[in-house]
């Protein structure tokens, strides 16, 4: 599934109503942080997909990397996984992210670098 199918926009009050009923059955959704100064580094700080295993997850990760690293021209991305999520972590490596280090509650940081993509 090409990841330009996917297209990001900000959420505002007029999609609420959508959100509202859309609840009962999204295909997923992400969280990013560090929008408002990119140059700092962008946070993908949830993914979630509820139709696992359809291609959903990598194609939504390759359009969150091409808006960070080339839209918003961060020079990283980063995202943290707990050890004990070997689905997601293999995903995230598979695109193109490195381990930077282990934090003390179990949780991996992972990053990519505008230049590194996969
Ligand atoms: C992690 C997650 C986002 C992946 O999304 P997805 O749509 O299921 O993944 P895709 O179908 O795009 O598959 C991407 C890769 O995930 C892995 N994967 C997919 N289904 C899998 C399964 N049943 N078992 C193990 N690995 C699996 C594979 O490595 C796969 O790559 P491959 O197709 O080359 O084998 C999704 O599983 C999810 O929402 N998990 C719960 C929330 C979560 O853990 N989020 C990440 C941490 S915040």
């Amino acid at each position: 599934m090409p990841g330009d199918v996917i297209r990001l926009r900000p959420t505002t009050p007029a999609d609420l109503d959508w959100v509202l009923a859309a609840e009962g059955h999204p295909v997923g959704y992400v969280i990013l942080a560090g929008l408002a100064r990119p140059r700092d580094g962008v946070e993908l700080r949830r993914i979630v997909v509820t139709e696992k295993g359809k291609g959903f997850g990598r194609a939504t990760l390759r359009r969150v990397k091409m808006m960070a690293l080339n839209e918003l021209r961060t020079d990283r991305l980063w995202l943290d996984v707990r050890a004990n999520n070997p689905r997601a972590k293999r995903l995230y490596e598979a695109e193109g992210f490195a381990v930077e280090g282990t934090g003390a509650d179990g949780l991996i940081i992972l990053s990519i670098r505008r230049g590194d993509e996969a």
